[in-house]
């Protein structure tokens, strides 16, 4: 058998015969009652896997590695430069700590379907809230540390949830980020009344408690008794984890418990490579889709050792802070994004610091959240001396769309490319009427329904936003949002969204919820909001303001302004830190913003005057503008 031979044919069957290639897949996973059928079609778009199958999911990720021979290993390594803090628990800990704190959160009045909010830092307590969630059947929520109050409120209005989970403070570098005033104030704003709130202390900063409403974690979980997983729906919700949508209302991505399971236990051994017992690293976070599959599900469900990093890769302390956890744990592959290498290299460009560890054991790096630039991936692979694969993926997914198996049939590295569709994944690439193009030219990447087990079966509370923002713009097929194209040999390069999503440090932002807030100012008349290149985070925000007439405030104010408002009403997170002032905006005849022409001349791209502007003198005007600032 020649290279790629072994994958090709399990995507072929894969696509040929869904139900029997799952079904086969499933069996890594426990059920407490078998699927009456491998696949429900009976209602396009939402197509249900597993359906009539029951299980739990945190029975799988903890109670059966106990039960069968793993309960001495070591399930979780929190690692946490910032606090100076190392910590392991085996899979028995774990799961002891687990089940106490689902019967505190039993106790609370939480069952089955009920939604809990979990906004936290990367601490056991994080991992330890999602799985207790799923044992009782719970939704969980998590919502990413760095987001503002506003947003944790809009999250909260959307799932209306029992009871929130809060650690007091998240640790930056150089700062404690207090987040119970932030959830204090998320609560006040929401109109969903939050009844309960479980606050573990951290003791870098105690948090305040609102009598009534807000109870103590170790005293709860103190006095609660344990609780036994709860059997589920296949079919029944996971988890919510909101992510950006092109308004200021984010998209509620749906998780379900069964294809989850199954997609997340196939792609760990032959994705990843990664053998149970091993450690397995990724430094993402909860708060990301990443770290719901590749931190907490994936590793655990499939009897690995998961690594926790408080941290980040520069800075706490230094460059090496990646090779030294890699070492120190003997991580055998890391998942991270590009950026996080870009920073590396900038810290540490001749791999000084990486000499100090022995890497031995370690055998793949994974990249994603972005595209993987070929000057990084070749970087990383000088430095490392191991394949670099990208792969592609997006919260909607909650796994791979294309990726290099390396546990199956690794295949040649082509940098720039995320490689091959994962199983079950029929891509095309499209033109604006919606034809599929040739092999090598850039369109619009879609798939085929129905989507492979783990990806999103809808939005929250919003199964017509599900079919209207991804399955109707290409009939019959599912809109990615991403641009690229397919080569000779199938291999697939993302290269761009094709919406205002932009990809700030591996972070996904919505530029028209930006402009939502930069509108909202008093002196502001008009706005835009483009992502601009940067050497280290991708891209990073830039605002185009337009002032009402007769306002006076100097620019600089009303910059310093705009600043701070989408600070504190998305975050510190979106990394908005500059914007422009201009005297009109460039648009179409027709009064579409040409953001496009904007960002071409803002990154320094060739460009050319669209035929169908309003006025070329605004371009002009836009382009000297630039050119006084991005010097500046
Ligand atoms: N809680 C509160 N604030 C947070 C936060 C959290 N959990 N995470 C980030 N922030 C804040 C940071 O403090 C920073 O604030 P500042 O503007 O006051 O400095 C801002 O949000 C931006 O943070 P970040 O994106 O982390 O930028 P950085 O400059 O501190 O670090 C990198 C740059 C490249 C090191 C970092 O972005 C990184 O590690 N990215 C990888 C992302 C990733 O793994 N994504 C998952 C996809 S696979
Ligand atoms: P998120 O939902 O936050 O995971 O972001 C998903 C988006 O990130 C995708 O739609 C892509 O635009 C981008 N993305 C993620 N991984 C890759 C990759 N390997 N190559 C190119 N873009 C990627």
């Amino acid at each position: 058998m020649a290279i790629g031979d072994k994958y090709r044919a399990l995507h072929a069957r894969s696509l040929s015969d869904p139900e029997g290639f799952w079904a086969e897949q499933a069996s890594a996973i426990d059920w407490t009652k078998r699927w009456d059928k491998v696949l429900d079609p009976s209602n396009p778009p939402f197509y249900r896997w597993f359906a009539g199958a029951e299980l739990n999911t945190c029975y799988n990720a903890l109670d059966r590695h106990v039960e069968r021979g793993r309960a001495d290993q070591t399930a979780l390594i929190y690692d946490s430069p910032v606090t100076g803090t190392k910590k392991s628990f085996t899979y028995r800990e774990l799961r002891d700590h687990v089940a106490k704190l689902a019967g505190a959160i039993a106790a609370l009045g939480v069952g089955k379907g009920d939604r809990v909010i979990i906004y936290m830092a990367m601490i056991p307590e994080a991992v330890m809230a999602m799985l207790a969630c799923a044992r009782l059947g719970a939704v969980h929520s998590v919502v990413f540390g760095g987001f503002a109050a506003n947003e944790l409120a809009t999250r909260i209005d959307d799932c209306t949830p029992k009871l929130v989970l809060t650690a007091s403070c998240g640790i930056e570098p150089g700062r404690i980020v207090q987040y119970k005033p932030l959830l204090d104030q998320a609560i006040e704003l929401a109109k969903h009344k939050v009844p309960r709130v479980l606050v573990f202390q951290r003791p870098q900063a105690p948090a305040t408690l609102v009598a009534g409403r807000d109870i103590d974690w170790n005293e709860a979980v103190a006095a609660a008794r344990p609780h036994a997983c709860v059997p589920v729906k296949a079919t029944d919700p996971l988890y919510i984890l909101y992510t950006s949508g092109t308004t200021g209302q984010p998209k509620g991505v749906v998780r379900d418990n069964g294809g989850h399971s199954v997609a997340l236990a196939w792609s760990m051994k032959n994705l990843y490579g990664i053998e149970p017992g091993e450690v397995w690293w990724c430094a993402s976070d909860v708060g990301w889709v990443v770290g719901h599959s590749y931190i907490v599900y994936g590793p655990l469900i499939h009897g690995a050792t998961s690594i926790l990093y408080e941290g980040k890769p520069v800075g706490t302390p230094d460059a090496g802070a990646f090779w030294r956890v890699i070492s120190e744990h003997k991580a055998v592959a890391l998942f991270t994004a590009p950026t996080a290498f870009r920073a590396i290299k900038k810290e540490d460009p001749d791999g000084k610091l990486l000499k100090q560890y022995d890497l031995s054991k370690f055998r793949t790096l994974f990249l994603a959240g972005e595209r993987g630039d070929p000057p990084t991936i070749q970087w990383a692979q000088q430095m490392l001396g191991v394949p670099i694969t990208d792969h592609w993926w997006q919260t909607e997914t909650g796994w791979v769309i294309c990726g290099n198996f390396m546990g199956l049939d690794p295949m040649p590295i082509k940098p720039g490319s995320c490689s091959v569709p994962a199983p079950g994944w029929n891509l095309e690439v499209l033109d604006d009427a919606g034809h599929p193009m040739k092999r090598g030219e850039v369109g619009a990447l879609a798939a085929r329904p129905p989507l492979p087990p783990g990806t999103f079966p809808t939005l929250w509370n919003a199964d017509q936003r599900f079919k209207e923002a991804y399955f109707t713009e290409y009939p019959g097929y599912y809109k990615t949002g991403d641009a690229g194209f397919i080569d000779a040999d199938g291999y697939v390069s993302v290269m761009t969204r094709v919406d205002d999503v932009i990809n700030v440090a591996g972070h996904r932002l919505s530029t028209g919820q930006i402009e939502e807030v930069l509108a909202s100012h008093n002196d502001v008349a008009e706005c835009a909001c483009v992502g601009i290149a940067d050497e280290l985070k991708g891209q990073v925000p830039l605002g185009f303001l337009v002032l009402k007439a007769g306002v006076n405030r100097p620019d600089d104010e009303i910059v310093r302004d705009v600043v701070q408002m989408v600070r504190d009403r998305i975050g510190p997170v979106a990394f908005f830190k500059s914007a422009l002032v201009v005297a009109r905006l460039p648009k179409t005849r027709s009064g579409k913003i040409l953001r496009g022409t904007m960002q071409k001349i803002a990154d320094g791209q060739p460009w050319k005057m669209p035929a169908t502007i309003d006025d070329p003198a605004v371009l002009d005007e836009i382009a000297g503008g630039l050119k006084g600032k991005l010097s500046s």
